[in-house]
């Protein structure tokens, strides 16, 4: 069933979309001599003990990326897949300072991206959202330069977030940016209790004033902010493969995923990186049903805190819960 759910996708990184085939050809069409000597030979070196470690070859793979054709056949080619896989929205980030930091412009990047985006919603029938990720082991002072070189794109960008290093990195140290760009109308989500500790999503929830939190798994370690993040309904962007591949989780059959259902957290499921991690939405949504046992109705309910979770505006989020609740009905008969 999981094949034909319409599926809304909450947490996927672009450049963690970029597939070692497309690397390739784009390395070559940007006269770029990548480190590795083939497509299987990068494939080899996706083995990851910590999230630094994928990080390292994530920053590695984006230096493909030079002129706003890469950045739209890149979007272009995540948006072809996951429509083949029923994602019917999605809402991806992006890292400017990944981009502007080796000289290649904002414009560049959010104009290649937006349009597919927009070309994706024409052909496709795929709603999105842009959301602009600061990277939290460079300063504030970085961040706020990013915001205001978005400003003349503020229409293209929904929200912003955070996200790269987790560790020693903590919300709060993004605290004024995040204020300013919610005075300047984005909304607002960044990874927490990923590899950090759960005191990372409390100042991401206070101080940062989030309406999502990315990952959020080590809220686990502390029944109270449980409490709290399903009191407010707190949605968490989950993203199982990841999990595994970074080792966050040491077997799928271990994953939390479950555990938060039944407390009543308002999980979602994604992808993170897919390109990197081993699937996109589906193979993340059989990955937890196989391992976890998960019944139809709890695959349904994924789906819907997904669509509830989602900045999509009132009308298409309507149109979603329509499309979805039809679907659970033919497949429980
Ligand atoms: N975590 C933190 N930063 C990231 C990730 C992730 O999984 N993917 C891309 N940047
Ligand atoms: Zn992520």
């Amino acid at each position: 069933m999981i094949e034909l759910l319409p599926k809304v996708e909450l947490h996927c990184h672009i450049e963690g979309t970029f597939e070692p085939e497309l690397m390739f050809s784009l390395a070559e069409r940007n006269g770029i001599e990548l480190p590795y000597p083939s497509v299987e030979a990068l494939h080899e070196a996706y083995q990851f003990k910590r999230l630094q470690d994928f990080l390292d070859i994530y920053y590695q793979g984006m230096n493909v990326l030079q002129t706003e054709a890469d950045f739209y056949d890149l979007t272009m080619a995540y948006l072809e897949r996951i429509h083949k896989q029923n994602v019917r929205h999605t809402e991806i980030f992006f890292d400017p300072q990944g981009h502007t930091d080796r000289g290649v412009g904002f414009a560049v990047a959010v104009n290649g991206i937006s349009n597919a985006l927009a070309d994706g919603e024409s052909k496709y029938g795929l709603s999105s959202k842009l959301i602009m990720c600061f990277l939290r082991h460079l300063d504030q002072e970085s961040a706020f330069q990013t915001l205001e070189q978005a400003k003349q794109f503020k229409h293209l960008i929904a929200g912003v977030g955070l996200d790269s290093s987790e560790r020693d990195h903590p919300p709060e140290k993004f605290a004024a940016v995040y204020a300013a760009a919610s005075e300047q109308g984005y909304l607002r989500v960044a990874h927490a209790g990923e590899e950090g500790p759960p005191a990372y999503i409390e100042t991401a929830v206070d101080t940062l004033k989030v309406h999502r939190i990315d990952h959020g798994n080590s809220c686990l370690e502390n029944p109270q902010l449980v409490q709290r993040l399903v009191e407010r309904q707190m949605p968490l962007t989950v993203c199982p493969l990841s999990n595994t591949r970074l080792c966050v989780v040491d077997d799928m059959k271990n994953h939390p995923l479950k555990t938060m259902l039944d407390k009543g957290l308002k999980v979602t499921v994604n992808s993170d990186d897919p390109a990197y991690f081993g699937g996109y939405m589906n193979e993340n949504y059989y990955a937890v049903k196989e391992a976890l046992s998960l019944s139809v109705s709890a695959i349904g309910a994924l789906a819907q805190n997904a669509i509830d979770a989602s900045f999509a505006d009132a009308d298409r989020k309507s149109a979603l819960t329509n499309e979805l609740s039809s679907y659970m009905q033919s497949v429980s008969g």
